[in-house]
């Protein structure tokens, strides 16, 4: 290879026509998937798949870039297909991926502000107008993290520094603690828990209601059946909403819980926070200004490209003591005093994408109304939905959907035991996959299987759902 060819990886002139032929496919990509010309998914074998793709990387380039392109597309989820109904990830605006690959371009790491000066301050201004969204106070302030995962832990990391009595990030930990979560929360509570060494009880189940809520009185038991077990809790996590039906945990009552008792509110937010951004919806959300900790994905209702969480905390100092550790190298010496522009401070990760970035000029470009309206047809189609499966003497809804999120199954109109009737399910979703006209998923609920949706894409129509439904039944009568 001559220095000219290893060059040209970085040549800007390489990189405006490669760009063309990129973005081209994609428009391409993005049409056929809108116009439903495309299958949702073309569900092939993970071994399939790693025969076709050998790591047999030549020793001198080709330009191949956009034909591989061309298969990753292929071999796909295709989010923006209208037939697009599962998992919670937001089917992504075109111009924020654009702002995407702006933030890989520039790779401005942040973890000092020298090392990403605007990224800093953009993301400090998404924060500040989240916070004001969740009406949170004027002394609040939080960070972004890759995802609702790392900002549950990075919140449980405050909440420990906060409740356990002691330094427990110096002296590490004396007492078994636990939060205490409803039987409904998504995993990533429970890792967290275990991840700081509280084992499996550092998550402390509270058992749901019939609408898959936790309630106050379940919470007191919850917390006598804890401390009789010689656990210290700390905090509660409210679900707002839950991952498998959609359902909202009271603020609150959750929150006048947490203040008689002493204890840590934190809300993972990750998925319903959205509905703050809509007058017709942000009710489901009262008491949310009461907590002290909130994790809100903008990758899930907001629209934008996965991923790009933030976390917020009542009190901004807080912010500071989920990683009271120094690294001299990064930060000045003097870690206790706020260096609110230090990003690196308060996340588990030191290098971040510049995702304030992403939402604050999406934010800018769109206008506030934008997301309102956003959140609102995912409502909108949630209801038609919701509307249809009540409608029907074949189908049941798991219970009355709160969020984007819908479980159901169809009922086959013969005696069934669980296990057959599970089976049912999972084997009408395998159908209505294997088609390509839709991607839904499936979910558990105690013992038995139901269908799940996530209506997520706003270019779904009622046309879409009713597809659906027969498709379904379609795959029923020919099971
Ligand atoms: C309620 C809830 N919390 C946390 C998460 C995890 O978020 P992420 O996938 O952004 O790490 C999810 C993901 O679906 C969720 O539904």
């Amino acid at each position: 290879m001559n220095w000219k060819q290893y060059e040209s990886a970085y040549a800007p002139e390489e990189f405006r026509s490669l760009g063309h032929r990129v973005i081209d496919k994609l428009a391409d990509y993005l049409k056929a998937a809108e116009s439903r010309d495309m299958s949702v998914l073309s569900p092939v074998s993970p071994e399939q798949l790693l025969r076709d793709w050998q790591p047999d990387f030549p020793a001198q380039g080709k330009d191949l870039l956009p034909d591989l392109l061309q298969s990753v597309l292929d071999h796909s989820t295709h989010l923006h297909h209208p037939g697009y109904v599962g998992h919670q990830i937001a089917v992504p605006m075109p111009a924020a991926t654009l702002l995407e690959m702006v933030n890989a371009l520039l790779s401005n790491g942040m973890a000092v502000y020298e090392m990403g000066q605007i990224q800093t301050i953009l993301e400090h201004r998404v924060v500040e107008y989240l916070a004001k969204v969740a009406g949170f106070e004027s002394s609040s302030g939080g960070i972004l993290t890759h995802g609702g995962t790392i900002g549950n832990l990075t919140a449980l990391l405050a909440a420990r520094q906060a409740g356990s009595g002691h330094d427990v990030w110096t002296e590490g930990q004396r007492e078994p603690l636990s939060v205490l979560v409803s039987d409904q929360a998504h995993y990533c509570i429970a890792r967290s828990a275990q991840l700081m060494g509280w084992g499996d009880q550092g998550a402390w189940r509270v058992k749901s209601n019939s609408r898959y809520r936790m309630d106050r009185q379940n919470l007191e038991k919850a917390l006598v059946a804890a401390r009789e077990a010689g656990r210290q809790v700390i905090a509660v996590v409210a679900s707002c909403c839950s991952t498998a039906t959609g359902s909202f945990d009271p603020l609150e009552e959750t929150a006048d819980f947490c203040q008689e008792h002493g204890l840590w509110l934190h809300v993972d937010g990750a998925h319903g926070a959205s509905l703050l951004l809509s007058p017709r919806h942000r009710d489901k959300l009262k008491g949310i200004e009461r907590a002290d900790s909130l994790v809100w994905d903008l990758h899930k209702m907001m629209g934008l490209p996965a991923m790009n969480t933030v976390l917020l905390f009542q009190d901004g100092r807080r912010s500071y003591e989920a990683f009271a550790q120094e690294a001299g190298y990064l930060f000045a010496s003097d870690t206790s005093e706020e260096q609110w522009f230090n990003l690196g401070t308060r996340t588990l990760e030191c290098t971040k994408r510049g995702m304030g970035m992403t939402a604050y000029i999406m934010l800018q470009t769109l206008g506030t109304e934008w997301f309102e309206l956003h959140v609102d047809r995912l409502m909108e189609l949630t209801g038609m939905l919701e509307g249809m499966l009540q409608a029907a003497d074949d189908f049941e809804l798991a219970c009355k959907p709160e969020a984007n999120i819908v479980c159901f199954r169809h009922l086959p109109g013969a005696e069934m035991s669980v296990e057959e009737m599970n089976a049912h399910q999972a084997k009408l979703r395998r159908k209505v996959v294997d088609s390509g006209e839709y991607f839904l998923v499936q979910t558990r609920l105690g013992d038995e299987l139901w269908l799940r949706t996530t209506l997520m894409n706003p270019l779904t129509e009622e046309e879409d759902l009713r597809g659906l439904l027969a498709a379904l039944r379609g795959s029923a009568g020919s099971a």
